[in-house]
């Protein structure tokens, strides 16, 4: 059978990204341009800057990508770009971007949700074998995902409020840790012990989640020792807050384990880079036999490579959009 090259480009947020994937599972090559200095100085992402950016970065990536890949476009099959869900401006970039090159190399375009593209991380290198539980958490989502097959998604449970990332960031904000305010945390999480007494969420026994009572309950202990002239531990506190918020990551993949006997399990979107997390989510999976996979680290926070490999079950199936493909900043696949 012939090879398949998909060229794909992700800009939902402040990555700039364009990868080519060959018949989605290897990636050839992946250029990755990150905004992260820029919005630090902001304490974190700001949509205008973001848009902007992206736009001065598209054509140098595309050319350190192509020298990167040692492939012609003559190559490539078709290409795929990242619509939804997002940041408006910065997912019109990719789009224009998309069609443009869709247009002048007359190859068919391709549109990806974004969170299928983090599911779909777990198709690089490996396969993902159906059925299968998806724990989806990333800055916007938090979502426990049954899949039975290509893009047949059934959502078992999803945030009540706070998405997971989002919780990890706006803690980190209230503790003064700098942004990107997910990883420092878990750096310094890694340093403490759980200390600090912090109330469990959802304790019943849905597959939802919520992220804001434990927020709240961290922005409340860290004024009250500050009114008492009390020093935090924030190793201590980081590592409490991440102690407690895994636990319902882990409770609620066991309870769905447990319920529906499934045996594949993975892990996907930006926060399945934190080690502790993965580690205490791969406890759950062993206790039930179950295999967990998770992605390579560059492929769990935002990257092409991710959009060229949920790309090519939408190419196989011939799933093209037309021109007046539009970003959308909602969701529509969860
Ligand atoms: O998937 P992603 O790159 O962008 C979205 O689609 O949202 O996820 C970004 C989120 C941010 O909230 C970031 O703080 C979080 O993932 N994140 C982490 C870690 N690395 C990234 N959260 C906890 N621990 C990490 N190591
Ligand atoms: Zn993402």
């Amino acid at each position: 059978m012939k090879d398949i090259f998909i060229f794909a480009i992700e800009s939902s947020c402040d990555e700039t990204s364009m990868a080519i994937v060959k018949n989605g599972t290897e990636v050839v090559a992946l250029e990755v341009m990150t905004q992260i200095d820029t919005h630090s100085l902001y304490g974190g992402v700001v949509p205008e800057i973001a848009s902007r950016m992206h736009t001065e970065a598209v054509t140098i990536c595309y050319e350190q990508l192509m020298k990167k890949a040692n492939i012609g476009m003559d190559k490539i099959d078709a290409v795929a770009v990242t619509y939804a869900p997002g940041l408006l401006g910065s997912l019109l970039v990719g789009v224009e971007f998309a069609k443009t090159i869709s247009l002048v190399y007359n190859l068919p375009l391709i549109k990806v949700n974004h969170m299928a593209g983090h599911i779909y991380a777990n198709q690089i290198d490996r396969t993902m074998n159906y059925p299968l539980l998806a724990v989806v958490i990333s800055g916007g989502h938090t979502n426990l995902v049954k899949m039975t097959g290509d893009y047949e998604f059934e959502v078992l449970g999803s945030t009540l409020d706070d998405a997971i990332g989002e919780a990890f960031d706006k803690v980190a904000r209230i503790m003064g840790i700098p942004y990107p305010g997910g990883p420092n945390l878990e750096k310094l999480a890694a340093e403490g012990t759980p200390s600090y007494p912090l109330p469990i969420p959802v304790k019943d026994n849905t597959y939802n989640f919520s992220f804001s009572g434990l927020k709240s309950a961290v922005s409340n202990l860290v004024n009250n020792e500050k009114m008492r002239g009390n020093e935090i531990n924030k190793a201590n506190l980081a590592c409490s807050f991440q102690t407690i918020a895994t636990d319902l990551l882990a409770r609620k993949l066991s309870l769905a384990l447990e319920n529906t006997g499934i045996k594949e399990v993975i892990i996907a979107g930006g926060v399945s880079a934190n080690k502790y997390i993965r580690s205490e989510l791969k406890k759950v999976c062993d206790q039930y036999q179950a295999n967990l996979s998770v992605p390579e680290f560059i492929y769990c926070t935002d990257n092409a490579a991710m959009i060229g490999a949920a790309a090519y079950p939408l190419y196989k199936k011939g799933e093209f959009a037309s021109y007046d493909l539009n970003a959308s900043a909602s969701d529509d696949i969860f």
